[in-house]
């Protein structure tokens, strides 16, 4: 018999009752319950866990209703580099928990940043940011940026009258800001920040990967933008790279909503399902996480080796209290320290040494994991900087950091006291 020939097993959906949506949540909802809740409406197949549409565009029921469609006169998916329902789940759930009108689902944190800047900016506009940020974000505000005509300040994470005597009245658009930083987990006043960018008619944009909505909500305290690397804590368990915008319905539905579609920094459905479970989660684990880092940064800051320890949560740390009152009270689950060493060849082959004596944490850059990780900064994430651009932002040759998982804690402490102990103090 030819193949063509073959009997069509008999459908199964043919007559599948359409299940009552009930994806309408009340109003009022904690934002812990919408971390669990919020996504689109079930399909009729009545699924429980989110569905997965893997699918890159979407059929339509004429050629009138896809030109309505594709010139937004009509509601509805066209292609996945406009929009799609996993996606829109993600979006959904992340603006409710960061309270914004909106959200846009990037490949990755760094997409989320250049459609940001990209999306917004134009030759002649002028960036303010601070100096102490992710290495690839200094990267792109500072070189890549410029190349399309836009100058970026870096100023003093900390130092509001920096912010302030950097801006250029009529030509800022942008104040870029990162809290806690990675890795020395400076904190910036964000309310201050907004109050200075919204006096001079620009848009204040805050890099909240590091203690997510779960712990600090930047548009509560006046960012107009909130980025995310998704690829970390929002995720949590280091499998897929993800990014997202935050802010209002004009800046982010349609502003960037419309760049979106034709630069294609999209987030692939695949990812934004794993995300979109991961998030399920995030509460818990940001207080877990959190209450891990704050005793392992106790304990460092005992160790003789140790010449300093920097995260949010110590009482040492210089903006303790601002970090608090933003962070729902709680550190953050990354931290760093500083080892000793008469040269910055000795701290280097010391934090080398730390590094290279775990058995349980991984040795690998990525953050936010449930797996504690630990890198050396100045020779991995902060690795392609200048010098210049490696002192300002203070990562020094004996800085380790520690994003602390969900292990058992004695079990994290005796990794680094194998290799602190080598030191011999
Ligand atoms: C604070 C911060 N922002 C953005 C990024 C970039 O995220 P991604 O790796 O998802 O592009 C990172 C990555 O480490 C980060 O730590």
């Amino acid at each position: 018999m030819p193949l063509h020939a073959f009997q069509l097993p008999h459908r199964l959906d043919k007559k599948v009752p359409v299940v009552t949506d009930e994806s309408t949540l009340p109003p009022g909802l904690h934002a812990q319950t919408l971390a669990v809740r919020q996504a689109i409406a079930r399909s009729q197949y009545g699924e429980h866990s989110e569905a997965l549409y893997l699918t890159s565009s979407y059929v339509q029921s004429d050629a009138e209703s896809a030109a309505r469609r594709f010139a937004n006169e009509e509601a509805g998916y066209t292609y996945t580099r406009t929009s799609n329902p996993t996606v829109t789940s993600f979006e959904q759930r992340l603006a409710g928990l960061e309270g914004t009108e909106a959200a846009i689902g990037t490949a990755t944190g760094m997409a989320a940043i250049s459609l940001l800047v990209f999306g917004l900016l134009k030759a002649g506009d002028h960036v303010v940011a601070s100096r102490s940020m992710f290495g690839s974000t200094i990267k792109l505000l500072g070189s890549e940026l410029a190349r399309f005509g836009v100058e970026t300040t870096f100023v003093s994470q900390t130092d509001i009258q920096a912010w302030k005597t950097a801006i250029r009245p009529g030509t800022t658009r942008l104040l870029f800001a990162e809290t806690p930083t990675n890795p020395l987990t400076d904190v910036c006043d964000i309310a201050a920040l907004a109050d200075l960018a919204h006096n001079a008619q620009a848009w204040l944009a805050v890099d909240n990967s590091f203690v997510t909505p779960a712990l600090q909500r930047p548009s509560h305290w006046g960012a107009d933008l909130v980025v995310y690397s998704g690829t970390k804590f929002l995720e949590g368990q280091g499998r897929v790279l993800a990014g997202a915008v935050c802010g209002s319905r004009v800046l982010v539905e349609e502003k960037l909503g419309a760049f979106i579609r034709s630069a294609g920094f999209n987030l692939s459905p695949f990812n934004a399902w794993v995300v979109l479970k991961g998030m399920e989660t995030l509460f818990i684990r940001m207080q877990a996480q959190s209450s891990h880092a704050l005793a392992l940064a106790q304990w460092l800051e005992q160790q003789p080796q140790v010449a300093h320890v920097y995260y949010p949560g110590l009482a040492s740390h210089p903006q303790h209290a601002l970090a608090l009152q933003q962070q729902s009270g709680l550190g953050g689950a990354v931290l760093s320290f500083d080892v000793r060493g008469d040269t910055p060849e000795a701290r280097r082959a010391h934090a080398f040494q730390v590094i290279n004596q775990c058995q349980v944490i991984s040795k690998t850059t990525n953050l936010g994991d449930t797996k504690t990780t630990i890198s050396h900064p100045a020779s991995t994430s902060h690795g392609r900087l200048t010098e210049e651009q490696r002192q300002a932002a203070g990562v020094g040759q004996g800085l380790v950091r520690v994003s602390v998982g969900l292990e058992y804690p004695e079990d994290i402490q005796n990794d680094l006291q194998r290799g602190l102990s080598a030191l011999h103090g």
